[in-house]
């Protein structure tokens, strides 16, 4: 017998249009926006890093719940390592300079994948930043950092395995909720909607299992031109879909 599915019902923002509660997205194209301009890819990641900026501001303004970006893949680790280096300089920068604006801004941290395979100081950087911004409300940014959606599912397996060998959990008990409540993404609202920027129409190992009847928009915009507007005309377009789940 199949339940029926809870919708993550979308809600009326201030605005006036619908947003979805649980907004994810690909953060891809840098690279080319700064090869258009015959600049270092750094100077494309410096402008995606502003552009995430705008992008959580413009989040919370609009009343979106949590916003997941993927921020840096398990398979990014095949960069050139001076690639990798920027990618996390930027990362400890951003963090260093932003963490108390999310906290004052009403901003809750949190991060899925296995972030402490990172620089140490990134790693206490980040929980300290988690830390203090735990008990805000507001929005909850969650970034994806060492994250691979098959890495999540073999963890979540290891972990589904070693309760089961404790006899903690029957095997034939294991269902779509045992599942769920081992992911990196337990505490979070269903995902709504997967936006892919830079015209790449592939998930590239991001949130597998939770974007099973999340809406798919692929856009051609490169990350660092994604805006305000840029998320207004995505959440307008997901407001246009219906979401079925298989029923009628
Ligand atoms: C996204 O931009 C940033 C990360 C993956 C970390 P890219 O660096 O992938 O940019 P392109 O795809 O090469 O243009
Ligand atoms: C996906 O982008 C990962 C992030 C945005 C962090 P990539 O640029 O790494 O993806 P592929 O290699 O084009 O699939
Ligand atoms: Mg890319």
């Amino acid at each position: 017998m199949i339940a029926p599915l809870a919708s993550s019902a979308a809600k009326s923002s201030k605005s006036g249009f619908f947003v979805p509660r649980h907004v994810a997205i690909i953060m891809d194209g840098n690279g080319r926006w700064a090869s258009a301009r015959h600049l270092p890819r750094l100077a494309g990641h410096k402008k995606g890093a502003d552009a995430v900026k705008k992008t959580v501001r413009a989040a919370a303004e609009m009343g979106i719940e949590v916003l997941t970006l993927y921020a840096f893949s398990s398979e990014n680790w095949r960069r050139p390592a001076s690639e990798v280096a920027d990618l996390m300089g930027l990362l400890r920068l951003c963090l260093q300079q932003e963490m108390q604006n999310l906290k004052e801004k009403g901003i809750c941290l949190k991060v899925i994948g296995d972030y402490t395979r990172l620089d140490q100081d990134l790693v206490s950087l980040l929980n300290k930043a988690i830390e203090i911004t735990a008990d805000n409300t507001r929005l909850t940014l969650v970034f994806a950092l060492n994250y691979g959606a098959q890495d999540e599912l073999v963890h979540v397996t290891r972990l589904i395995a070693k309760q089961a060998c404790k006899g903690l959990l029957d095997p034939d008990n294991i269902d779509v909720s045992t599942i769920e409540s081992f992911l990196y993404t337990r505490d979070l609202p269903p995902l709504d909607l997967v936006i892919r920027t830079s015209g790449e129409k592939r998930l590239s190992n991001f949130l597998l299992w939770q974007a099973a009847y999340a809406e798919l928009l692929f856009i051609d915009t490169l990350w660092p031109d994604f805006d305000s507007e840029t998320l207004k005309t995505a959440v307008e377009e997901y407001a246009r879909r219906e979401r079925r789940y298989g029923g009628l």
